[in-house]
C-alpha cells in the first residue's frame, strides 16, 4: 500500500511537504495526482459556462455529466440526477434545511445526535428555531462510542419528520449503524440526512442499503479538491422546492446548484473518485485497518494517554486522545515541532467533545490516518509521544 504514496505529489522529495507525517486527514486530506491532473485539464480545456453550441462549453457540460455518474456509482445511486454539488457539505446542508424547512409545521419534530459534526446539527436547530420545531437529541455510550440505540423507538414519533445522523464521528471515529437508524425513522415515516463526510475515505458507501433519503461527502476528505457533494432520492429532491433564481432549471440536480459550478472542482472530484477505484476500497481498508491496531496498541502503552473511542474494528482511523497534564493544543504544537500534523480542540465536534466533558478542557488531540501514511509514521509519532509524556513515568 506504502505505493499509493508516489500517487500524492504534496509528499514528494523537494516539496515543502516532504517528510512531514500528515496525521490530519479527517480536517482534509493531501491531494492526488490524479485529481491534480483532472483540475489542470478542466482550467485548461473545458473552461467554459456551460449550456453553449460551441465546443469548450460542451466539454465542460460533459465532464459534470461524467462526474455525477461517476459518483452515482460511488453511492450505489440509481440515478445521475441524484448527484448535487455545492460549495462544501456544510453549505449543501444549510441549504437544504432551509428547503426542507418549507415543508414543516410548528410542532413537528427533529432528531438531531450528540455525535455529530456541527455541520448536521446547527443547520437544523436553525431551522427548529425558524419553524418552531422540537428537537429531540440521539445520545451515544461513553463506554462503548455507539449511539444509544435503545433510545430510539421513544425519541422517534409520528411527528419526526428529519433524523440527521453521521456515518462516522470526526472525533471518536465511531462507524454507525446508519442502516438501523434510518429503517427506525422508516417505520414512523421520517426523512434520513446521513453525514458521510468521515466515512467516505474509509468504506464503501452504498445508499440502496441504508434506505437514507440524503447522503452528503466533501471531496476534500477523500483525495480531492474542496467542494461539497449531496446524494438525494430523486422523488424527494423533486418534491422539493428550493430557493433559486427563476431562470434556474426546475429539477434535480440543476435546481438544487446555485449560480455557477466550479467546473474545476467538479473535475477534481471525478480525479479522486478514479483515484479510489483504482486503488480499491477493499485494499484501503485493510490496510487502514493495520496501521490504526499498530497506532491503538502503541497508544496503549504510553502512560498519561486516553483514547476516547473505541478500539480495533467499528471505527475509521482517527482517534481522539487527551494526555494527562497536558492540553490538546500544547500536544498538537510539540508535535507540529517534530513535523507531525494533528489537529486539537473540539474539531467542530461540539456537540460530542462536550458529551465527553472536555470542551472546557480545551477538546482533545485529533490523530487521524489517511491511505498514505505508513507504520513507520506510525512508529514516529508514537516515539514522540511517548517522550512528550515521558515525565509521567
Ligand atoms: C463529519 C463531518 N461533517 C461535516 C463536515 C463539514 O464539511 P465541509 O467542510 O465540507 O463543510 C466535516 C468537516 O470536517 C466533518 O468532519
Amino acid at each position: 500500500m506504502i505505493e499509493v504514496r508516489k500517487h500524492f505529489p504534496s509528499l514528494a522529495e523537494g516539496r515543502p511537504g516532504a517528510g512531514t507525517v500528515f496525521f490530519d486527514g479527517a480536517a482534509g486530506t493531501q491531494i492526488c495526482a490524479r485529481s491534480i491532473d483532472r483540475m489542470n485539464e478542466a482550467m485548461l480545456d473545458d473552461n467554459a459556462n456551460f449550456g453553449g453550441f460551441f465546443e469548450t462549453s460542451q466539454r465542460a457540460g460533459e465532464l459534470v455529466t461524467k462526474t455525477r455518474a461517476a459518483l452515482a456509482d460511488f453511492f450505489h445511486a440509481n440515478d445521475a440526477r441524484e448527484i448535487v454539488f455545492g460549495q462544501n457539505m456544510t453549505t449543501l446542508t444549510l441549504a437544504m434545511a432551509r428547503t426542507f424547512g418549507r415543508r414543516l409545521q410548528t410542532g413537528d419534530e427533529l432528531l438531531l445526535t450528540r455525535m455529530d459534526h456541527d455541520a448536521n446539527v446547527a443547520p437544523w436547530l436553525s431551522l427548529a428555531e425558524d419553524r418552531g420545531l422540537i428537537v429531540k437529541w440521539l445520545d451515544f455510550s461513553t463506554e462503548t462510542y455507539d449511539y444509544e440505540l435503545t433510545q430510539l423507538d421513544e425519541l422517534l414519533t409520528p411527528r419526526t419528520k428529519l433524523v440527521a445522523v453521521n456515518f462516522a464521528s470526526n472525533v471518536i471515529g465511531t462507524i454507525n449503524d446508519v442502516r438501523s437508524i434510518t429503517a427506525g425513522a422508516k417505520a414512523v415515516g421520517a426523512l434520513v440526512f446521513v453525514d458521510a463526510v468521515q466515512y467516505a475515505p474509509h468504506g464503501v458507501i452504498d445508499v440502496q442499503n441504508i434506505g437514507c433519503d440524503f447522503l452528503v461527502c466533501s471531496a476534500y476528505k477523500f483525495y480531492g479538491p474542496h467542494y461539497g457533494i449531496l446524494w438525494g432520492k430523486l422523488d424527494v429532491l423533486e418534491s422539493l422546492e428550493p430557493y433559486k433564481v427563476r431562470t434556474a432549471p426546475a429539477h434535480a440536480p440543476d435546481k438544487f446548484e446555485t449560480g455557477t459550478k466550479s467546473r474545476e472542482a467538479i473535475a477534481g472530484v471525478l480525479g479522486a473518485i478514479e483515484h479510489l477505484q483504482s486503488v480499491g476500497m477493499a485494499a484501503i481498508v485493510e490496510y487502514e485497518e493495520i496501521l490504526t491496531r499498530q497506532l491503538i496498541a502503541g497508544l496503549r502503552t504510553i502512560k498519561g494517554v486516553t483514547i476516547h473511542g473505541k478500539g480495533n474494528g467499528g471505527r475509521v482511523p482517527t482517534l481522539a486522545l487527551t494526555i494527562q497534564g497536558k492540553s490538546p493544543a500544547d500536544v498538537a504544537m510539540a508535535l507540529a515541532r517534530e513535523r507531525i500534523n494533528v489537529w486539537h480542540g473540539h474539531n467542530y465536534g461540539w456537540e460530542p467533545v462536550k458529551r465527553l466533558g472536555l470542551l472546557e478542557a480545551g477538546g482533545v488531540v485529533r490523530v487521524s490516518l489517511a491511505q498514505y501514511n505508513t507504520a513507520e509514521e506510525v512508529d514516529y509519532f508514537l516515539e514522540r509521544m511517548a517522550g512528550l509524556t515521558a515525565s509521567l513515568r
